[in-house]
C-alpha cells in the first residue's frame, strides 16, 4: 500500500534532522563539517577486509557523508554518481540485458533518450517512448525497466506516480522516477511505490551551479548493491571536492527550494495575465492540465515555468533583455535562468522558454520580467 505524500510537518522534521545529521558520531574536537578526503589510496596492510576503506574507486568518506545525508531525506539507500546522467546510466546498465524492453519518456530530458538510443539499443535492448501525459496508457506489460520523469523537463507534464507504481508492480517492471525537478523535499516517489528515484543533484540539491552530481535512491538492497558494483567497476565515481560542495549546498535546500517555488507560483500567476504569453505550463496553476495529479502527489509545484512567446525572436529578446535572467542551460540554481529549448532540438515551439526561478526577491524579479516582456 503506497504511503501518502509527506505532510508539511514531516518535511519540516526531515529538514531539521538533516542539519544535525551525523552529530551523534562526533567525538570532542572533531570537525562538525564533513572532511574532504582527496585520496586515491588508503593504508591497507594485510587482508583488505580488515580496512573500512581500500581504494579510491571503491568508496570515499566524503561521498559517504553526502550519501548518508541524502539517505536521510530519501529514507532509502543512496548511491552517489558524478552527474545526473551518470545516475541515469548506472540505472540502465545495472538493470538492462539483451532482449529487455525499456520504456522512457518521449518528452523528458533529451540525454536520457540519446543514451538509451545510442548505447542500450545497440546492445540488444528494445527502447520505447511515451509522452509523460499519456505514460500509463497501454500499461507496462513486458517491460523490464520503466523510467518516468515528473514533472517532465521541459514541458512540465505530470505522471501519476502511485498509479504507475501499481502498473509496474502488476507487470513485474522496475519503476524508476527521475525526480530532478522536485527533489525529495518536493515529491517522494518512493513513498508512492516507485522502486527507485534518480536525481540530478547538479540542480536544486547543490543549488549553486558550481558542481555536477547525481544519485539513485532505492529501498531494494539488491538493487543498491548492483548500482554500487556498477559504479565501482565502471569507475563512474564522484570527486570528493564536488561531493563536499554538494553536501554544503544540500544543507540550505529547504530554504532555497521553498523560496524558489513560492516565487515561481507568484510569477506563473502573473505570466498567465500577460498578453505576450502564448502558452504557459506550471503545475501549480489551477488551469494547468497537470494540476489535479500534481496537487495529489507534489508537496509544492516546483521552481520551473514553461512559457511560450510569439516566436524565436521574441523569446531571445525577452531572455537577453532581462537583467535578472541568466541565459544558461540548467535549472535549480540561485540565479533565475532561462533558455529556448528548441535550440537543443526539443520538440517544442520556437518561442518556448524553460525558466528556472531563483532566489532574487520576487517583486524585483517580477518587475524585471514584466519590463522584458514589454520589450518583445
Ligand atoms: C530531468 C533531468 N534528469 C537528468 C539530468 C542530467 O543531469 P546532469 O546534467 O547532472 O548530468 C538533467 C539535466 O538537466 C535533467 O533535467
Amino acid at each position: 500500500m503506497a504511503r501518502l505524500p509527506m505532510s508539511s510537518d514531516g518535511r519540516d522534521e526531515l529538514a531539521a534532522r538533516l542539519l544535525h545529521h551525523g552529530a551523534e558520531r562526533l567525538t570532542p574536537g572533531a570537525s562538525v563539517v564533513p572532511a574532504i578526503v582527496p585520496t586515491a589510496v588508503f593504508h591497507l596492510p594485510g587482508a583488505p577486509s580488515n580496512a573500512p576503506y581500500q581504494y579510491g574507486r571503491f568508496h570515499n568518506p566524503t561521498w559517504e557523508a553526502l550519501e548518508s545525508a541524502l539517505a536521510l531525506l530519501e529514507d532509502a539507500e543512496v548511491t552517489l554518481f558524478p552527474s545526473g546522467m551518470a545516475a541515469v546510466a548506472g540505472t540502465m546498465f545495472a538493470t538492462v540485458a539483451q532482449g529487455d524492453r525499456v520504456l522512457i519518456p518521449s518528452d523528458g530530458y533529451y540525454a536520457t533518450r540519446a543514451l538509451a538510443d545510442q548505447f542500450l539499443k545497440p546492445l540488444g535492448a528494445a527502447i520505447e517512448e511515451r509522452a509523460t501525459a499519456k505514460f500509463l496508457e497501454g500499461g507496462f506489460g513486458g517491460f523490464k525497466l520503466v523510467i518516468v520523469e515528473t514533472p517532465s523537463n521541459p514541458g512540465l507534464d505530470v505522471c501519476d506516480i502511485a498509479a504507475a507504481s501499481r502498473l509496474a508492480k502488476s507487470a513485474g517492471a522496475l519503476l524508476v522516477v527521475d525526480n530532478t525537478t522536485m527533489t525529495p523535499l518536493g515529491q517522494r516517489p518512493l513513498d508512492l511505490g516507485a522502486d527507485a528515484v534518480i536525481c540530478a543533484d547538479t540542480k536544486a540539491i547543490n543549488g549553486h551551479s558550481d558542481a555536477l552530481m547525481g544519485h539513485v535512491a532505492t529501498r531494494h538492497g539488491t538493487f543498491a548493491e548492483r548500482l554500487r558494483d556498477w559504479r565501482k567497476f565502471s569507475g563512474t565515481i564522484p570527486g570528493p571536492f564536488e561531493a563536499w560542495l554538494v553536501h554544503r549546498g544540500l544543507e540550505t535546500l529547504e530554504v532555497r527550494f521553498e523560496r524558489m517555488c513560492d516565487s515561481a507560483a507568484a510569477i506563473a500567476l502573473r505570466l498567465a495575465e500577460s498578453k505576450k504569453v502564448v502558452a504557459l505550463r506550471y503545475p501549480g496553476l489551477t488551469t494547468d492540465p497537470a494540476h489535479a495529479i500534481a496537487k495529489r502527489q507534489m508537496a509544492t509545484f516546483g521552481s520551473l515555468i514553461s512559457v511560450t512567446l510569439r516566436d524565436q525572436v521574441a523569446a531571445e529578446r525577452f531572455i537577453e533583455s532581462c537583467p535578472l535572467i541568466q541565459p544558461s542551460t540548467s535549472f535549480g540554481g540561485v540565479r533565475t535562468c532561462a533558455e529556448r529549448r528548441a535550440r537543443w532540438g526539443d520538440a517544442v515551439p520556437d518561442g518556448f522558454i524553460r525558466m528556472s526561478i531563483g532566489l532574487e526577491p520576487v517583486e524585483v524579479l517580477w518587475r524585471a520580467i514584466a519590463e522584458a516582456l514589454d520589450r518583445v
